[in-house]
């Protein structure tokens, strides 16, 4: 063999290389990008929504970060197909509005729990939202924003037991 030709063989093998191993990244790229089901759009209306929000024992600790599958999120559900959010489930005290507390201190804790502050018309980007259940938090009397109503399709439970 000529040292001509054992070098071309040495760099036909080395561009081999370099291909299977753009390859390899390639996929391992796409598969982290299917695993995040979340788009991005809602995502960043879920962010706002919970800048909006007083949340005294950090439920909300998932909801972090440009990048995190907000499918992953504490409450919330998606369609695992679209990946778009279904459902958004945070009711405080399990749901469990009118318990008997023995004293004060139970009571405050309690009261801790709830989520309070605003709901943000940010929830309007969440195009395929089916169920909303805020019960049990604190937003006072607030009536149900109307850009809510303007979601089609959507039961909401925000104040008490019954599904609007
Ligand atoms: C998810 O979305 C697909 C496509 O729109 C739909 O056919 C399916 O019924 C949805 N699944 C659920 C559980 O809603
Ligand atoms: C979507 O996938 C998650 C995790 O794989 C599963 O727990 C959930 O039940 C699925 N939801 C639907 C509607 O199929």
């Amino acid at each position: 063999m000529s040292i001509i030709s054992s070098f071309s063989y040495l760099s036909c093998c080395y561009l081999y290389l370099l291909g299977v191993s753009a390859l390899f990244h390639l996929c391992i790229s796409n598969q982290n990008h299917d695993g995040v089901l979340c788009m991005d759009g809602e995502r960043r209306a879920l962010l706002e929504l919970k800048h909006g929000l007083v949340d005294e024992t950090d439920r909300l600790a998932s909801w972090v970060g440009d990048k995190s599958d907000c499918c992953r999120w504490e409450g919330i559900a998606c369609n695992n197909s679209t990946g778009h959010v279904h459902h958004i489930h945070l009711p405080a005290l399990n749901g469990n509005c009118r318990k008997d507390y023995r004293n004060d201190k139970e009571y405050r804790e309690a009261i801790k729990q709830r989520l309070r502050g605003s709901l943000s018309s940010s929830l309007l980007h969440l195009k395929q939202l089916r169920h909303l259940d805020l019960s049990c938090n604190d937003f006072g009397k607030i009536q149900v924003p109307e850009f809510i109503a303007s979601l089609g399709n959507l039961r909401v439970r925000l104040v008490t037991g019954k599904f609007s």
